[in-house]
């Protein structure tokens, strides 16, 4: 079976405006990009995920849209654009990109239009009632910070609706001619060479807006998917949505056993599982949401993560469960956003201690799927939770420990959001060009491990077993595939172990330790393995050469 490009690789999510500038304005650009995408081939990063790049207000980090056909000219022309996806796919990166299309920002065309005529073409374009609605308190998306759903518009004379923030009206989707436009929005971008979209807020674009059948409309990803491959065969969506085992199988869709709708979704629950597990210091909530969670049709794929530039929305776990986290790993009330979830990187959650760094992530990159990280995780950078809500995670890139920290020449104060400047975290501590010189970096052992994981496809396309047995605090799995078969120990305690796994013995071939988190010596030995507190190995069984 053919390779498929997004099962194998790496995906690293940025904001433009946070990663380089090169003008001297204080924020970055696709100039700046372009100039990093070396060090992003480096890294071992295949595709990158640009966080929303469109015109804006950027209420909401860019997720309010006021355009869908251009780019944020702050971040330069659409030109500068094309030449960035050309620099990437010079050097075999892939660009995917935030397809908003549940809402759109208040400051939209389209909507000031339908506010302020009756009459407009764009009125049946949003979600209206000219009376009070009953559901005005229910489901809100943030709340603490947005209590209703719906606001009365004194241009409109009506209420609108806006899961989200109320300067992010939601789109008319039942709409035929919306509909039609989301679709447009999304070749545009297909044919300006990009290699698919992560679809924001998928459960809310799907839901219905009236009538009073409110089952999920999954066929229309289907449908999106289906043109999509008219323009370009080998795109993806990915989707954002944190729903139930049940639900994530209809976003996957299957005929004859083969993914219909979307091929790839993040793994939310267990992100949760994994919070919880490292919080824990056990591995078994990993296990049972690895055992939980449905088996994907053929080509369907997970995208796994451990940050991204939302809070780490915890909401799937029992109250008592999100305690336990808190009390690990964010005892204090302003480290969390809406109730659910903390406001922090991850390795300030893990109070800078690089074993469980690590530990961490080497165990995000061994789960079945493909791996997301977020501008910054390979340096450890921390967080400013003086900032509101998720602006705390959403601080520019730190490259040297230069007043700017190479990401602008401008003063610091006119920089589209502050550096972390202080503590630990401090770009003059954490930054790109200290760590490159530090043979012991995270940021070298990222690249290390990210290279490993490259060259053992079975990670993202093989089968995945777990292997019970040995104490709680570790996780025992291995993945089999084409390309051979790799056994992954993580050991989520802080006590020392040794494992007895003699019966994954193939004679044949010689175990071989390849990652670790020490120097556990050359040869294995399966019947006495050794593990430290808070370490990890990963160990192929067998390797398969010119299948
Ligand atoms: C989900 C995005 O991840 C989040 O950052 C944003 O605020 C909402 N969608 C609204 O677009
Ligand atoms: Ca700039």
């Amino acid at each position: 079976m053919l390779t498929r490009w997004y099962r194998t690789g790496v995906f690293y999510s940025l904001d433009v405006g946070l990663f380089q500038d090169t003008n001297g304005d204080g924020v970055g650009d696709f100039q700046g990009l372009m100039e990093r995408l070396d060090y992003l081939g480096r890294l071992g990063v295949s595709t990158l995920w640009l966080n929303p790049m469109y015109p804006s207000p950027r209420r909401d980090g860019g997720y309010d849209i006021c355009d869908y056909y251009h780019v944020h000219q702050r971040l330069g022309s659409l030109g500068d654009f094309a030449l960035m996806m050309h620099e990437a796919g010079e050097r075999g990166i892939r660009v995917m990109l935030d397809l908003v299309v549940n809402h759109t920002s208040d400051q939209h065309p389209w909507f000031q239009s339908a506010r302020s005529d009756p009459n407009s073409p764009y009125r049946d374009w949003y979600v209206w009632s000219e009376t009070e609605p009953p559901d005005r308190f229910e489901g809100m998306v943030f709340p603490g910070v947005e209590n209703e759903i719906w606001t009365y518009d004194e241009v409109a004379h009506a209420w609108y609706r806006h899961r989200f923030y109320r300067f992010e009206p939601d789109l008319n989707t039942d709409n035929p001619a919306v509909q039609e436009e989301i679709h447009k929005i999304a070749m545009f971008w297909i044919d300006l060479g990009v290699s698919g979209f992560r679809v924001d807020a998928a459960p809310f674009l799907i839901e219905p807006r009236h009538g009073p059948d409110k089952r999920p409309r999954y066929e229309f990803l289907r449908e999106l998917r289906e043109s999509m491959s008219w323009h370009r065969g080998d795109s993806v969506m990915l989707a954002e949505a944190n729903v139930s085992d049940e639900e994530l199988r209809e976003y996957f869709g299957q005929a004859d056993g083969t993914a219909t709708r979307v091929l790839m979704v993040f793994a939310f629950r267990l992100n949760q599982a994994l919070i919880l597990a490292l919080a824990r210091e056990d591995a078994r909530p990993v296990a049972a949401t690895l055992r939980e969670l449905p088996d994907l049709p053929r080509y369907g794929q997970w995208a796994t993560f451990l940050r991204n530039h939302d809070e780490v929305d915890l909401g799937r776990l029992t109250e008592e469960e999100r305690q336990e986290v808190a009390r690990a790993f964010a005892p204090d009330p302003d480290m969390w956003a809406y109730g659910r979830g903390i406001r922090r990187r991850l390795a300030p959650i893990l109070h800078g201690d690089r074993r469980r760094i690590e530990l961490a992530y080497s165990l995000q990159m061994s789960m079945p799927g493909t791996p997301v990280i977020r501008y910054g995780e390979e340096l450890g950078m921390g967080d400013r939770l003086d900032l509101p809500e998720r602006e705390a995670i959403r601080t520019p890139m730190q490259w040297d420990h230069t007043p700017g920290a190479g990401f602008s020449s401008a003063d610091p104060r006119a920089f589209t959001a502050p550096l972390v400047e202080d503590g630990p975290y401090s770009y003059k501590i954490v930054n790109v060009t200290d760590e490159r010189l530090d043979p012991n970096s995270l940021l070298t052992w990222f690249e290390r491990t990210l290279h490993a994981l490259r060259e053992c496809e079975e990670i993202g396309t093989g089968d995945h077993e777990i292997i019970d047995g040995g104490p709680p605090g570790v996780m025992v799995h291995q993945a089999t595939g084409r390309t051979g078969t790799t056994l992954f120990v993580h050991n989520l305690a802080n006590q020392p172990c040794r494992l007895k796994l003699g019966d994954l013995h193939d004679p044949v071939q010689e175990p071989l330790s390849f990652v670790a988190d020490s120097d556990y010596g050359n040869g294995v030995d399966l019947d006495a393995l050794d593990v430290a507190g808070y370490g990890y190995r990963w160990i192929r069984l067998r390797r398969m050469v010119g299948q």
